[in-house]
């Protein structure tokens, strides 16, 4: 077998197996079985760059972070819907679409999911994704082609798809388990947390690095196709949804056609109680006519199609005694006041305590400790504090105040003007180091086995640790004694401790809890710098120069290393023996085997920015300009090329390479 042959078998065989994995939840192989699949596949691009194509699975995560998004106009305005909040609504719909197209039957439905996320457009010329946007206003939305293209539910090419262009419409959304998944890596790093899903999948798409995005685990499912105009369409919704599915689009299954209003209110009632079991959030079911030219027959306003409807799930609301508002202090000293509830149970799940944002949410709400309140589950996930059950009561109890002082170390609390959050600022408040303790020794970061929130608490408490350093300092004879904890545990955990001195950089990087720094962020930063010292040594700007680092995480570390206590931390850490250098898997500047080239890029590539291929070409030393000349070795030309520089490529007799013989170029430069 070729290697051109093996190539296709084996895009063929990971797309079926990502449609198995995403679109149907049943997957065949395993994760690892997957992965050997993609990495045969990654092997044979390298050795063969001219067999690589932009619609390889490989080829998900193409592009550097763009630099902002550009504004795209819609083919067709990206309406919204008109709501229905019960069966009375839904039946009022029904009588609008019956008059308006003059029948006395009610007619034949399709019954969908709503799907809590943002909605997306997918353009495909010629069965390739070529641009994916956001809804923006409707009208005009931005291009998120680079993050769109992570997503591994949304195909690269469409499977037997129409020829010339064809955008289709659908949903990207955050399934449950990564949210909850991402909110444990948020608190983990001393992050707020996010409020609900939608939100989540929301601010993902717009963020400007596809990696990120990549890791994010978003999903989608796809109900539209917009045709051309004069295309033939098929004749039904439902017909339309087969198709899409033929296409290898991700349809949600749950869809029904629903003959007349009393089939579309079963299903809405059904789904009521029904949708806890999805992995992912849907706050509604919206309604579509089936028959497509009685849809153009009713049109639509300037708002909605008056064709469909979305019914809204009434979100669970539940009155529970409100017993104290109690203040948590974070690792960043962070003071979030939370609220502690009588027990009750609200969609399916005990709440005994809920989120309460912040102190302005509070008075502005007027919860009040010592009363009945009422509780919500908004978007099914995060409880919270609606608000007073009974606010017109004569006998309310004393309105709450927000503590002045840290109600662990008893320090003034503080509000930075730029934030809406109250801090703790003693750096050591015995909350921010226990906090501080426990994620610095957690799997994640340190991984010390044995020294989980028990041992940390009593740590900290009884002041055998003052600081991450004293750590290296405990013996064993000074750990027996403590609670659940004699001369075996205590060796053992001695010896954890020992063994963690030697663990990669990027661990103590990231255990030691500096703002913004996720695992990934200090494996960049390990990789990049090689050690402690030289991050310390780096300034604003060549910390923001790095791959991956943006400006927030970079103005965080150099922050972190301005601040005398923590470099005092770091040489203690480092006269313990920590390991303070790690082995650099990137190296700064790589060999330059087209240096005294010059290229000039027209028309956008599919895999990636302009911006992006200029620098993976300067990376391998050649210069990049504008303007074809006579010093031009070649011009680099994608889709739309600009004439101009085309002809006077011609002119000067400059030769040209399209997509692939760039991606050989920067793959295996001759
Ligand atoms: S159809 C012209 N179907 O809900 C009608 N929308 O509130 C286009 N949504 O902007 C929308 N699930 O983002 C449709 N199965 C579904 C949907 C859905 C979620 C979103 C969509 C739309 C919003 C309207």
């Amino acid at each position: 077998m070729t290697a051109a042959q093996r190539t296709q078998e084996l895009r063929q065989e990971i797309r079926r197996h990502e449609e198995l994995y995403y679109l149907q939840a049943a997957p065949a192989i395993s994760d690892a079985e997957f992965d050997a699949l993609m990495n045969e596949l990654k092997a044979i691009e390298a050795a063969h760059p001219e067999l690589l194509t932009a619609d390889s699975p490989t080829q998900r995560v193409g592009g550097r972070a763009a630099e902002g998004f550009v504004t795209v106009d819609h083919v067709q305005p990206m309406l919204s819907l008109d709501n229905a909040y019960n069966e009375e609504d839904l039946r009022a719909f029904d009588e609008r679409v019956r008059k308006g197209l003059a029948i006395e039957w009610s007619p034949s439905y399709v019954a969908e999911l709503k799907i809590d996320g943002l909605s997306i457009a997918l353009t495909y010329d010629q069965g390739q994704l070529v641009r994916g946007a956001t809804r923006g206003d409707g009208t005009r939305g931005e291009d998120v082609t680079t993050n769109v293209r992570t997503v591994r539910a949304i195909p690269l090419s469409l499977r037997n798809g129409p020829a010339g262009r064809v955008e289709i419409r659908g949903e990207v959304y955050l399934p449950k388990k990564a949210f909850e998944r991402i909110n444990q890596e948020q608190e983990a790093a001393g992050e707020p947390l996010y409020a609900n899903p939608r939100n989540t999948a929301a601010g993902t798409m717009r963020n400007l690095d596809p990696a990120l995005v990549a890791r994010r685990g978003l999903q989608a499912w796809i109900y539209q196709v917009v045709f051309p105009v004069g295309a033939p369409q098929q004749a039904s919704h439902a017909d339309m949804l087969a198709e899409l599915k033929a296409w290898s689009a991700p349809v949600e299954p749950h869809w029904q056609q629903c003959d007349g209003i009393d089939a579309v209110v079963a299903f809405c009632e059904a789904w009521r109680e029904r949708r806890a079991s999805l992995d992912f959030e849907t706050d509604g079911v919206v309604i579509k006519l089936n028959d497509l030219a009685q849809r153009e027959r009713l049109g639509v306003t300037s708002k909605f199609p008056r064709w469909a409807t979305a019914f809204k799930f009434p979100a669970e609301r539940k009155t529970a005694m409100l017993h104290r508002i109690e203040v948590n202090i974070g690792r960043t000293g962070a003071a979030t006041p939370f609220a502690m509830l009588e027990p009750t149970v609200v969609a399916g799940s005990t709440i005994s305590m809920a989120t309460l944002h912040n102190p302005d949410d509070i008075i502005r709400k007027d919860i009040r400790p010592g009363e009945l309140v009422i509780i919500e589950k908004a978007g099914d996930v995060i409880p919270r504090v609606v608000g007073p059950a009974n606010p017109a009561a004569t006998d309310r109890p004393a309105k709450w105040v927000m503590p002045t002082h840290c109600p662990v170390c008893n320090s003034p609390l503080h509000k930075p003007e730029d934030e809406a959050v109250w801090r703790c600022d003693n750096s050591s408040c015995p909350s921010k180091l226990r906090r501080g303790l426990e994620h610095f020794a957690s799997r994640g970061a340190m991984n010390i086995e044995g020294l989980g929130e028990s041992l940390v608490g009593q740590l900290a408490e009884s002041g055998l640790v003052k600081s991450l350093a004293d750590v290296y300092h405990l013996t064993a004879e000074g750990l027996v004694g403590l609670e659940r904890m004699g001369k075996k545990s205590a060796d053992k955990v001695i010896r954890e401790i020992e063994k963690s001195k030697a663990n990669d950089v990027w661990r103590l990087l990231y255990g030691l809890g500096i703002r913004h720094v996720g695992e990934r962020g200090a494996q960049v930063l390990a990789d990049h710098f090689g050690s402690v010292a030289d991050i310390q040594g780096a300034s604003l700007a060549e910390l923001q120069e790095v791959r991956e680092i943006g400006p927030v995480l970079a103005e965080a570390v150099r922050t972190w290393f301005d601040e005398p206590r923590n470099l005092e931390l770091i040489s203690r850490l480092h006269a313990a023996g920590l390991t303070m250098k790690g082995e650099r898997k990137v190296a700064p500047a790589g060999p330059q085997p087209l240096a005294g080239k010059t290229y000039v890029i027209t028309g956008e590539l599919s895999g990636m920015s302009r911006e992006e291929a200029a620098a993976r070409l300067q990376a391998l030393g050649a210069k990049v300009t504008g303007s074809v000349s006579k010093k031009t070795t070649t011009l680099i030309v994608g889709t739309e090329p600009g004439a101009s520089k085309l002809e006077k490529a011609a002119a000067l007799g400059v030769g040209t390479v399209d997509e692939a013989g760039f991606l050989a170029l920067i793959m295996k430069p001759s």
